[in-house]
Formats: structure tokens, sequence, C-alpha cells
């Protein structure tokens, strides 16, 4: 094995971590990416870190890589811009090319395909300010509001009253200028880590907060993690199935993770599909993956290699 990683590794070149950028998620994005540069560097990749907040493009040329590792969240690195920028300078890298990055990312785009394929998602509408007061005569809580670009939970909200969603519809589309109202799903809250051909564990999160916020998500002890989800095994493989159908329907590539909530009757709904899922070692993905017995760095290196077998075969 240790062989064989030393082989690969002077084969795949010099490899660029991309992380951090301008998204709300950089924080998020620096722990992901430090993460992977410390597994990789121990296990004798010659890598780099691009902070890709400030003149990157420059700082790509001179560091003259010749794999790319995204590790960023949010805008500017999980929605095909960074993608894009690499495919013009034919750098080869790991994960989700530019338009299925784009069509992952908006959660608006990635909504109305899974209707299109019967992929079940909560019910939703795209609220502008045009379109708001009728909205809200029109569609009674309980709703949730999201932000259509962003992630981490940033800026998604609960909406119990009239009041509330008037409030907080007036605040988020001052912010942004289309929000997504989704009908609200109670149940258990799962997500299904998508690696290479397969899904991994289901993983169950029982957020002790109102729901999955960035505070459960980030800070310690706020959040229980089951892994794998104990569900009937029939559950288990249909969530499994429509996260593997939603990779596949966007067009993903290498990874990715679906977030889900099935209702008391059992039925799963897709809420979200994330293209670069966090990647910090205590992270949904990196935690599904040691389930099925690959530790950080093993989950790396695979990684590297899905990628890099892809693109040989594609030049
Ligand atoms: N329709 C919904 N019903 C109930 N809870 C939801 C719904 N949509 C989102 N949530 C809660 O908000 C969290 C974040 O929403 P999600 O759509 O996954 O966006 P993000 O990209 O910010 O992770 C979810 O993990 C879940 O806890
Ligand atoms: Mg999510």
């Amino acid at each position: 094995m240790k062989q064989s990683t030393e082989v690969f590794a002077s084969e795949i070149g010099k490899i660029g971590i991309f992380l951090g950028g301008r998204s709300q998620e950089r924080a998020v994005s620096l722990r992901s990416g430090n993460a992977i540069y410390r597994a990789l560097a121990n296990a004798g990749f010659h890598v780099s870190k691009i902070d890709t907040s400030n003149g990157f493009l420059k700082t790509l040329k001179s560091k003259d890589i010749d794999f790319g590792f995204p590790a960023l969240h949010g805008t500017g690195g999980e929605d095909g811009a960074l993608q894009r920028i690499l495919d013009r300078h034919r750098i080869p890298y790991v994960g989700s090319g530019v338009r299925a990055s784009w069509n992952a990312f908006n959660k608006w785009n990635a909504k109305k395909r899974f209707v299109r394929l019967g992929i079940p998602t909560p019910e939703f509408r795209l609220v502008t300010r045009r379109n708001f007061k009728r909205l809200l005569q029109t569609c009674p809580p309980p709703y949730v509001l999201k932000p259509l670009t962003q992630g981490s939970s940033i800026d998604v909200v609960m909406i119990h009253t009239a009041r509330e969603g008037q409030a907080h519809l007036r605040k988020l589309l001052h912010k942004y200028s289309k929000v997504l109202m989704e009908q609200k799903i109670v149940g258990r809250e799962l997500t299904v880590a998508i690696l290479g051909k397969r899904a991994l564990p289901v993983i169950e999160i029982k957020s002790k907060r109102q729901f999955y916020d960035y505070r459960a998500k980030y800070e310690k002890g706020f959040t229980d993690y089951l892994v794998p989800a104990p569900l009937p095994p029939a559950l288990t493989k249909q969530v499994k199935w429509i996260a593997l159908r939603v990779h596949r329907c966007l067009g993903l590539r290498d990874f990715s993770r679906v977030d889900m909530i099935v209702d008391p009757s059992g039925r799963p709904y897709v809420l979200e599909v994330n293209s670069i899922p966090g990647f910090t070692e205590t992270s949904l993905l990196p935690k599904a993956a040691d389930s099925a017995g690959l530790n950080f760095t093993d989950l790396c290196v695979y990684l590297l290699k899905t990628a890099y077998e892809r693109t040989q075969k594609k030049f």
C-alpha cells in the first residue's frame, strides 16, 4: 500500500488544495482544506495550499500545480466558478465540473430537476421582491425560508407564524434578490454521502437545537450523529438509492452528500445536495467513510485516485 501510494504521489505531481475564499463559509473551508492538506502531506504527496480570497489566479500560475483539490464551500468554489478557471487552465481536479456544480449549488435549479425526475423534495416557491406579499397571503406557515445559493444553514429560518414570515422575508429580500420558501418537513434528518459510484452508510443527525443550524453543525455538543443510521433495511436501501439518483441526475462526480428528512410515515424528502461537502476530520462525509472502513487519509487518497483515473481516461 505504502509503495503504491509513493508511486501514485510521484505520478500525480503537485497538488493544489483550494481553500478559504470569500464566501460566508470561509472559516469552514479553511478547516476542510487544512485537514486535507495535513492528511495528504503526511501520506507523502506534494501539496500546497491556495487561498482563493486574493489574486489567486496569479498564484495559480506561479505555483504551477498539476492537479486541483477544491476544498471550498459556498460561492466561488462550490458553485462552479473555480472549476471554470481550472478548466480554462487545463488543470484536472477532484470533484464535479462547472455545470453540475452550479446546478447542485443553486437550490432552485436542483429542486426543479428533482421534481422533473420524480425525486421527492418538499414543496417550494420562489419568493422575489415582487411576489412576496401575495405569497405571504397564500402560503400559511409553517414553512422554511432559505437563500438559493448559500450553505452551512446560513440564513435558513423556520417560520411558524405569519408575523415571523413577514419580518424574515423582508430581511432576507434585503440581502438576497430571491429566496426559497419551502414546506417544513417534521421528521428524522438523514444525510447520505456518495463516494465514487456508491452510497456510504447513512448518517442520522439528531440536533439538540431547533434544527440543524450553524451552531449545531460546527460547535461541539449540540448534535448527536448515528452511523449507520438505525433505520429499517428497506428505508436504508431506499434513501441510498435516492441519493445515488440525485448524484447521477445532476451529473456530479467523485463525491457529494445528499441531505434528507424522512417524515413519520417513512417518506423521504431531499432537501439539497452538496457538491463539496464539509471535509474536516469530524465532518459528515469523512464520518460515513470511516464507518465504511476508510480513514480520513484513505478517503483523501481514494478521491485523488478516482479523479486522476477519470481524467486520464478523458485526456
Ligand atoms: N424543508 C425543511 N423542513 C425542515 N427542516 C429543514 C427544511 N429545509 C432545511 N431544513 C433544516 O435546515 C438545515 C439546512 O438546510 P439545507 O437545505 O440543508 O441548507 P444548507 O445548504 O444551509 O445546509 C437542514 O439541515 C435542516 O435541519
Ligand atoms: Mg444541508
